[in-house]
């Protein structure tokens, strides 16, 4: 470990975030019912331009009216590159209660871009006397943002989440793709005569994790757009849990179930998590830094992979 240690990020569930559009007020209540532990409110790209003032005050109102028991709450606004974002921002810190927890900007391409909505928010709850300070969630989805991704984590106290976006990754990156995340038939290698389909996602996953965990924030995979295909959704989830994210979008409420089983530790890894530590104190108390845990090499770092583990298990169970 460096000097510096890895801050913790936000001690919450965050094992599925289900969206909804601003524009379509008769989901919300479902929304808020649902086993989900983050909504997001859309008033971005679910949302056509005509709606953009209707979506804006249907989730403004949505906010103090429905219960939203103990969920995080977040509005998605538009991009910096609109012409709405900033009403967003206005409207929403002015008008809406205090239930809502979170802003998520889509799109970031540079830490600048959290700068000017930070000091616009900033401005606002300083001036309306807002005593609960909003979070930011970020959405990496274009080039400039996986380029500048340890950047955009260490922008802002306020960040406490960092998504990818795989639809408009792909478009930025001039990815030739049209299905939004999961497997991409062309992209594969071949071995004796056979296909092995490889991750495309690999990459920007494994880079958003790292710019997480090095400032604290909590890395997310984003959405899987075909909701028909539960096998592939499961096994997207199942490798982003593998590289340390700690949840998933879904833009289907059949998703959110899928999520919610991959990314809570299971009764089975978390026996083996806990015989683990059990094996390590036993050695400790030998002296010893290394043992053998069912034919393994158990030592220090397993440790700390098992208390991953179990303190994500806990955290779950806490809340
Ligand atoms: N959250 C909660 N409930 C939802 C829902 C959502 N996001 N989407 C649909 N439902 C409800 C429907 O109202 C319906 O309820 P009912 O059984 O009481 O009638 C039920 O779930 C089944 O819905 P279904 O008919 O299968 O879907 P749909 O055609 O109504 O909607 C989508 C499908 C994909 C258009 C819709 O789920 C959606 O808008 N998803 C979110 C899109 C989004 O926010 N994208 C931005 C992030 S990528
Ligand atoms: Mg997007």
């Amino acid at each position: 470990m460096s000097f510096r240690l890895q801050p913790t990020p936000p001690a919450r569930p965050n094992r599925c975030q289900l969206f909804g559009p601003g524009s379509r007020p008769a989901i919300f209540e479902k929304m808020a019912a649902s086993a989900a532990d983050v909504i997001n409110l859309d008033l971005e790209d679910s949302v056509a331009p005509s709606d953009k003032d209707s979506a804006r005050t249907n989730v403004i109102e949505a906010i103090s009216g429905i219960d939203w028991g103990n969920k995080t709450l977040s509005v998605r606004i538009n991009g910096l590159d609109t012409p709405y974002w900033y009403r967003d921002v206005v409207d929403l810190l002015e008008q809406a209660g205090d239930r809502m927890d979170q802003i998520m900007i889509p799109k970031v391409g540079n830490a600048a871009d959290i700068y000017a909505v930070d000091a616009l928010v900033t401005s606002i709850e300083t001036a309306k006397g807002r005593t609960k300070p909003i979070t930011f969630e970020v959405i990496i989805e274009s080039a400039a943002g996986i380029a500048h991704v340890e950047d955009i984590a260490a922008a802002s106290p306020r960040l406490a989440a960092m998504s990818l976006g795989a639809a408009d990754f792909a478009a930025s990156m001039g990815m030739a793709t049209t299905g939004i995340g999961g497997t991409q038939v062309n992209y594969y290698m071949m071995h004796e005569g056979q296909k092995h389909w490889s991750d495309p996602w690999h990459w920007a996953q494994a880079a958003i994790v790292a710019a997480c965990r090095t400032h604290g924030v909590l890395p997310v995979d984003g959405p899987f757009g075909d909701f028909s295909d539960d096998d592939g959704f499961r096994a997207q989830a199942l490798r982003s849990a593998t590289l340390g994210m700690v949840g998933k979008w879904a833009i289907h409420p059949k998703q959110v179930a899928l999520a919610n089983e991959v990314f809570t530790p299971s009764e089975d890894a978390v026996t083996e998590a806990r015989e683990i530590l059990a094996a390590m104190e036993e050695a400790k108390a030998k002296g010893e830094g290394a043992t053998v845990y069912k034919g393994r090499l158990v030592d220090i770092a397993s440790i700390k992979q098992a208390e991953v583990i179990v303190r994500q298990s806990e955290m779950i169970a806490a809340n």
